[in-house]
């Protein structure tokens, strides 16, 4: 089964100067940083967070302490490193969001607009990672289409609506090739999801493997896009060195592999763990949050201009959690 780091070496462009990935220690920024080290060599990646890094570092890799709020900083470390690619991650997530309005705008529009900013200034490369959350309860909520209403009553999907059309914006007033992904809710194994509505998935392995029962805090029939980690990963690299010429949208593509409710999820993990049980009491706010987004995408501009090709499905991906997180859970337990 093909995973990121299975990509071409010799696939479309080879940046030339160094890749920023801002917010690399969450949930997406811990599987893309290890994956563009192996992609593109190690020494071409600089790793940042605002947070500070509680392990220790592998010789060579490269980490910075960035704050995306903080203009200044972000010039430092793009002209220090003489940065041509910046893998924008740093924001805050739906549910989190929703706690925190303001700052949520602060880091999620003002970051944006700083590392656009830079990236003009220094001509670089920029990946904007919106969401399903950029679409709102008036969109077609089935097979929802790439261009269509975006009405959302998150301040999460305020922000990435308006990032997505910044972003636009700084494409064609300042030339910078900016791209993007409407992710849906990612599930993976390696670092903890960040405070999202679809956080229930990876929620529900862990408890699955722990202790046979998850209490979800979405209703069991709630349908929801999702992709397994290793197609996120893989699927924003391959944009990213697509041929610009072919890409029609730009800000963003959508993207998804399955189309999941938690009682599906369930009964999948069930054929490898038996007597697994799944109850739900529901959180008002996220299951709120979770009936005004989509319960399918439309993912063929993806497919047509990039060749998007997400290769694990429910049982695919449930089958390769189980085993993965399995191993790591074990590993832990014995130390
Ligand atoms: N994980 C998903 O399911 C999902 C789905 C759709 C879109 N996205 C988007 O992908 C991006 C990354 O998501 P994730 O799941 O890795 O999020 P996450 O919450 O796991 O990680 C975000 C990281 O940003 C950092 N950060 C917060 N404020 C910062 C600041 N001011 N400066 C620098 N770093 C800061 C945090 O410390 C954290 O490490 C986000 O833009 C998110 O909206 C994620």
């Amino acid at each position: 089964m093909a995973r990121a780091e299975n990509l071409s070496p010799n696939s479309g462009l080879r940046p030339q100067r160094r890749i920023l990935v801002t917010g690399a220690m969450g949930q997406i920024g811990s599987e893309l940083v290890p994956a563009l080290r192996q992609h593109y060599g190690g020494d071409r990646v600089v790793a940042s967070d605002v947070r500070i890094v509680p392990y220790q570092l592998s010789a060579g890799d490269i980490h910075e302490h960035l704050d995306c709020t903080q203009p200044q900083q972000i010039l430092e470390v793009v002209r220090r490193h003489e940065i041509g690619t910046i893998y924008h991650l740093a924001a805050l997530l739906s549910a989190v969001a929703e706690e925190k309005p303001h700052a949520a705008w602060n880091i999620n529009m003002d970051g944006l607009y700083n590392i656009l900013e830079a990236a003009r200034q220094y001509r670089c490369q920029v990946f904007f990672p919106s969401s399903i959350g950029a679409f709102g309860p008036s969109t077609p909520r089935e097979h929802t289409p790439q261009a269509t209403v975006q009405r959302p009553t998150t301040i999460y999907g305020v922000t990435k609506v308006a990032g997505e059309l910044l972003c636009d914006y700084y494409a064609s007033r300042f030339v910078v090739d900016v791209r993007g992904l409407r992710l849906p809710g990612l599930i993976s194994y390696v670092a903890p999801p960040g405070g999202g509505t679809t956080d229930y998935a990876v929620e529900m392995f862990h408890q699955a493997l722990r202790y046979k029962h998850y209490s979800c805090f979405l209703k069991a029939n709630t349908l929801l896009p999702m992709m397994y980690m290793p197609d996120a990963i893989r699927a924003t690299i391959e944009l990213m060195e697509a041929d610009g010429a072919r890409l029609r949208y730009r800000n963003a593509y959508n993207v998804a592999a399955m189309s999941i409710t938690p009682a599906e999820l369930a009964a999948e993990i069930r054929t490898h763990v038996p007597g697994f049980v799944l109850d739900c009491r529901v959180d008002p706010v996220r299951q709120s949050i979770a009936d005004s987004w989509p319960g399918s995408l439309d993912t063929s501009a993806a497919r047509d201009d990039w060749g998007f090709a997400p290769q694990f499905d429910l049982a695919a991906m449930t089958a390769d959690m189980l085993a993965r997180l399995g191993a790591k859970l074990s590993a832990t337990s014995a130390d």
